[in-house]
This record gives structure tokens, C-alpha cells and sequence, in this order.
């Protein structure tokens, strides 16, 4: 499980990080990452939900409700006296049987220099199984970050056979051309909770937003590029492979500004 933190939780139960869980080889793994934020969970109910829509693509009827959701949440932050940082939420299933685990893990927080001069992208060709499912898939996630430790990359960018802008290898992807926002349409994709807020934020701000299929050979007819995510929130793309792209784009930092603003009044 790797769990950072003194506590985790265990089918409700609070138990110390150093126990050692043991997860049966064959069970099937879904899962959330929320992030805390001022020692409480932002968008509590967009995860929950999201994780009871995994659930039940994957046939799984979720036998935890929102309220002990939110309160095994609030007991974990509490015991580990955490007022930042991710928490996962494993839903481990086998024979019938299902597990929920809570516990804090490791984070990728961009740095402030990274969000002012952008990150390091590159394209993999490689799908995820079943796209809108928040499922652990081992060989992908391995095979990501070999490919993004090699590279010196924050994420990189999946490419279907179709030569298709996919999402990230955990965030979704977007890209600007002028005041246009492109993003994958959701079916090829994760239906990422902050893909969800921003395209809720250009609403607010007037921009149109399309889901729509990008072959990645145009990426040089966009003047920017940014992943989302629960840690990176909305993070500009400086490079992808030799292209490079405006990090100063106004629409995007407009955009950033008012993301930003939404979690502060959240
Ligand atoms: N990753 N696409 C993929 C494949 C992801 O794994 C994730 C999240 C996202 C972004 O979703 P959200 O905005 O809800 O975080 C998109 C999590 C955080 C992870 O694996 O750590």
C-alpha cells in the first residue's frame, strides 16, 4: 500500500500504517485520489461518486455510503493531524468480498516553477483498458513512469493507434488554440474531477470548450497545452518532445486564476 502517515483505514477501522495489509494477487483494484486541502477533502462528492461509477462498471455494487465516506475521510485526517496532501481510497475486491482502504500517499505537487515556466511533456503510445473505470493497471503505470523518469517528464501524454490525444498517464490533457479549449471527449478518457471543473470554469468565463478527437501530428497548431489533475490542478506544458508552446497564454492563466479562486471558496 506504501501509506504515508502514522494511521490508516481499514474497513472503517483505524489501524497503525507499520500493520502490515495483505492484498490478494488477483484482486481487482479501483481507486480514488482526493486532495486535502485546509484539513478537509475538496470535491468530497464528485470522488465519492466517481468511485461508485467505477464500481459499477466494473459490476461492483459499492458497499460504503457517502456519509462514512466523508466520515472515515475526516478520521483519517484527524489521526494523522494532516492539514495537506492526497489520500487514496482503494477499494480492493475479491471472491465477492470488498475491502475500502483510506490512507495519505506521496504527491507530485508541481513547483512554483514549474507553474510559472511549465513542464516537460512527451507522447506514448499506450491505452488504458477500460478508460472511464479508475482501475489500478499495473503494466501501464509501470510502463509510464519508466517512460516519464527517462524523459525527465511531469507526465506523459497517451496516444491511442489512431495516433489520438488521449489524456496523461494520471491527468487529462488539454489544448489552446486562441480562445479555443480542446480536450479528448470523455469516453476515450478518465472523466477527470478537475477536467470536470474547468470545463465548468471556460463556461463561466465565456471560452468555448470542445471534446473532440486531436490527432497529436497538429499539436503544433495550438499555442498551449496543460494537464489537470487532483495534484497538479491545471499545469501549463512548456515542451512536448521539440514543440513549444506559450506557458503565458491569456486564456490559460485566466483560467488558472479562476480555478484557483474555485478551490479557495470551496
Ligand atoms: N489520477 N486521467 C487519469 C488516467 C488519471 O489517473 C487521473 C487521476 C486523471 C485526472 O483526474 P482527477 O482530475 O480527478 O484527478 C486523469 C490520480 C490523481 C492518480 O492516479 O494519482
Amino acid at each position: 500500500l506504501d501509506p504515508q502517515g502514522a494511521f490508516l483505514i481499514q474497513d472503517h477501522q483505524l489501524i497503525s500504517a507499520s500493520e502490515e495489509t495483505k492484498i490478494p494477487a488477483e484482486s481487482l483494484l479501483i481507486y480514488e485520489v482526493v486532495r486535502i486541502v485546509d484539513a478537509a477533502c475538496l470535491f468530497c462528492q464528485e470522488h465519492f461518486n466517481r468511485l461508485k461509477f467505477s464500481s459499477k462498471l466494473a459490476g461492483i455494487q459499492l458497499n460504503i455510503s457517502e456519509r462514512e465516506f466523508r466520515s472515515d475521510l475526516q478520521q483519517l485526517i484527524e489521526a494523522n493531524n494532516c492539514q495537506e496532501g492526497n489520500v487514496k481510497i482503494l477499494l480492493q475486491y475479491h471472491n465477492g468480498t470488498q475491502v475500502v482502504y483510506f490512507y495519505f500517499i506521496p504527491h507530485s505537487y508541481p513547483s512554483a516553477d514549474d507553474y510559472k515556466h511549465g513542464v516537460k511533456a512527451a507522447f506514448l503510445k499506450a491505452e488504458r483498458l477500460e478508460p472511464q473505470v479508475k482501475i489500478v493497471q499495473e503494466n501501464l503505470r509501470n510502463k509510464a513512469n519508466q517512460f516519464i523518469q527517462e524523459n525527465g517528464l511531469y507526465d506523459a501524454i497517451l496516444v491511442n493507434s489512431l495516433n489520438q490525444v488521449l489524456e496523461g498517464s494520471r491527468t487529462n490533457v488539454f489544448l489552446v488554440r486562441g480562445k479555443e479549449f480542446y480536450t479528448s471527449p470523455a469516453k476515450h478518457v478518465l472523466s477527470g474531477i478537475t477536467r470536470e471543473k474547468v470545463m465548468a470554469c471556460l463556461h463561466e468565463l465565456g471560452y468555448s470548450c470542445f471534446e473532440k478527437e486531436i490527432d497529436c501530428e497538429s499539436i503544433a497548431d495550438f499555442d498551449a497545452v496543460f494537464f489537470t489533475g487532483t495534484s497538479p490542478k491545471i499545469l501549463p506544458v512548456a515542451k512536448i518532445g521539440k514543440h513549444s508552446f506559450n506557458v503565458d497564454h491569456k486564456p490559460l492563466r485566466e483560467l488558472m486564476l479562476a480555478y484557483d479562486e474555485l478551490v479557495a471558496a470551496y
